[in-house]
């Protein structure tokens, strides 16, 4: 069922994207249907390339045939379709429990227009209550990074895949923070990128200029600036 959400939300994305677009490919099970929707039109005679946020979402794209290029290539993307963990009422977000979120965040911010696909399970009335904060830390800096989350308050836990530390497409390591929901995203993004050994963090405030719903009861069209 919430599988069949998220192909919703994708396939609604689906009409954002025209003809010679350069298309930001994000990461995730929500994206990962948007990627293979975008395949069979491509194989329908749609023409764009995708730039990915992962070596994942690169490898799906190859085999579903959406041809790929890069921001040295195409520094401009036209429109950029990614997954999220947790969208609030003002539309900005969580992302990252993919680990992906420093080449989303690059992707997100080289796009003209940003469109996040999530099902209802996603959609939260204020920010930080249902997912942590992941923070992408350079390997070097994780103690010292963690220790000032800490006094910051809430818990951040390395992030562990089968007993091991969780490494990055980049190398790094990822920090869950476990925080208090969230008054001022804007303002603890600047907070935690401010760290030194930070990359980034899953904070995307200002991001998201349409955020596509899919619920029990039918599609949800979120717009930035209306109603929030
Ligand atoms: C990856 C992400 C994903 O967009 C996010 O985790 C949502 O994933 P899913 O669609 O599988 O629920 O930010 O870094």
């Amino acid at each position: 069922m919430m599988d069949e959400l998220k192909r919703q939300a994708a396939i609604a994305a689906l009409d954002a994207v025209k003809d010679g677009m350069i298309v930001g490919l994000g990461t995730g099970s929500t994206a990962a249907h948007f990627i293979r929707e975008l395949g069979s039109r491509v194989r329908g005679g749609l023409r764009v390339q995708g730039i990915p946020t992962s070596e994942e979402s690169s490898k799906l794209a190859l085999e579903v045939g959406v041809p790929l290029t890069t921001l040295h290539d195409q520094p401009v993307i036209d429109v950029t379709v990614d997954g999220a963990d947790e969208v609030s009422e003002g539309l900005d977000l969580i992302k990252g429990l993919g680990g992906a979120l420093v080449r989303e965040k690059v992707v997100a911010h080289a796009s003209n227009y940003v469109i996040i696909i999530v099902d209802e399970s996603k959609l939260s009335a204020r920010l930080g209550s249902k997912a942590p904060v992941p923070v992408e830390v350079v390997p070097f800096a994780i103690d010292a990074v963690r220790g000032q989350l800490k006094l910051w308050g809430g818990e951040p836990k390395i992030r562990e895949r089968e007993g091991k530390p969780f490494v990055s497409d980049n190398g790094n390591l990822i920090l869950d923070w476990w925080h208090e929901p969230i008054d001022q995203p804007i303002a603890l993004e600047k907070q935690i990128k401010g760290v030194t050994g930070v990359v980034d963090s899953g904070i995307f405030a200002n991001v998201a200029g349409l955020v596509i719903a899919a619920t029990s009861t039918g599609i949800r069209m979120l717009k930035r600036g209306e109603n929030n």
